[in-house]
């Protein structure tokens, strides 16, 4: 039986979050620069969203940049947000093939312009797609969404829009950039690092961890499937007792 026959799709997350990493080891590890690695990452993200499509998981949201990779070497960083512009001008058909949204979550200010405006192209153009919405965390960090969300709350309550009693989870919620979304069920980061490294902090409180060695560019829609059946095989409990499940 293949992997994707193993999956109960009765209970598939329906929130999935991915660390991409490890793109730089893997270009080393072939004698080439770490570019290289970047440039088959993208191969990895589309085998790895039409998976999610395939099996039917309706969120999907990767870790393309973050907050502190704005402090790589400036080469690289200009050649990710190349590889953006034309990953993301490529790949729009591929979207509209398999009914995925694409949005995007994160201070998406830094961007170059070029960039924003391919981003923002695609997201119009793939905006009716219902299959699966694939959100990508750019220039993202978890302290800076949460920091974002406090300053809102000070100014709605400044403007008398919102009472302080009125502050608790939900309103907290309603702030963040990922409001519209259920929070991930399973975060799986690849390369073999197990730390979170300032993504969806708040989202991911109950998540399930998955880590694998595998590096991104080699991730394909069979580790998803793998990640997915772990996921599958754990109780999660929610802070009660196994009696009272179900
Ligand atoms: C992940 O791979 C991609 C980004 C962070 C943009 P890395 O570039 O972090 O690769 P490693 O972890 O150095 O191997
Ligand atoms: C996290 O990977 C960010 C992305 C995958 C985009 P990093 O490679 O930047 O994280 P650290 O530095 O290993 O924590
Ligand atoms: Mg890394």
């Amino acid at each position: 039986m293949g992997l994707k026959e193993q999956i109960d799709l009765e209970r598939l997350p329906q929130h999935i979050a991915v660390i991409m990493d490890g793109n730089g080891r893997w270009a080393k590890s072939k004698g080439k620069l770490r570019v290289f690695g970047h440039k088959n990452g993208v191969i990895a993200v589309r085998d790895t969203v039409e998976g999610a499509v395939e099996i039917g998981v309706p969120y999907l949201t990767v870790y393309a940049f973050s907050t502190e990779n704005w402090n790589r070497p400036k080469y690289e960083v200009n050649a990710l947000m190349e590889l953006l512009v034309s990953t993301i001008n490529k790949e729009t058909k591929t979207l509209m093939e398999n009914g995925v949204r694409l949005n995007a979550i994160g201070d998406l200010k830094q961007l170059p312009s070029a960039c924003l405006k391919q981003l923002n192209q695609a997201i119009e153009k793939t905006k009716d797609n219902k299959r699966c919405i694939l959100t990508l965390a750019l220039s993202y960090s978890s302290r800076w969404e949460i920091v974002e969300a406090s300053r809102q709350l000070a100014k709605d309550v400044k403007e008398g829009i919102l009472q302080p009693e009125e502050i608790n989870e939900s309103t907290f919620i309603s702030k963040l950039t990922t409001a519209d979304m259920p929070d991930p069920e399973l975060m799986i980061r690849t390369s073999g690092e197990c730390r979170i490294s300032n993504y969806l902090l708040w989202q991911l409180a109950y998540a399930e961890l998955y880590f694998t060695t595998t590096l991104w560019p080699d991730f394909r829609r069979d580790d998803l499937f793998a990640a997915i059946i772990d996921y599958q095989k754990r109780e999660r409990r929610f802070g009660k007792i196994s009696e009272q499940l179900n």
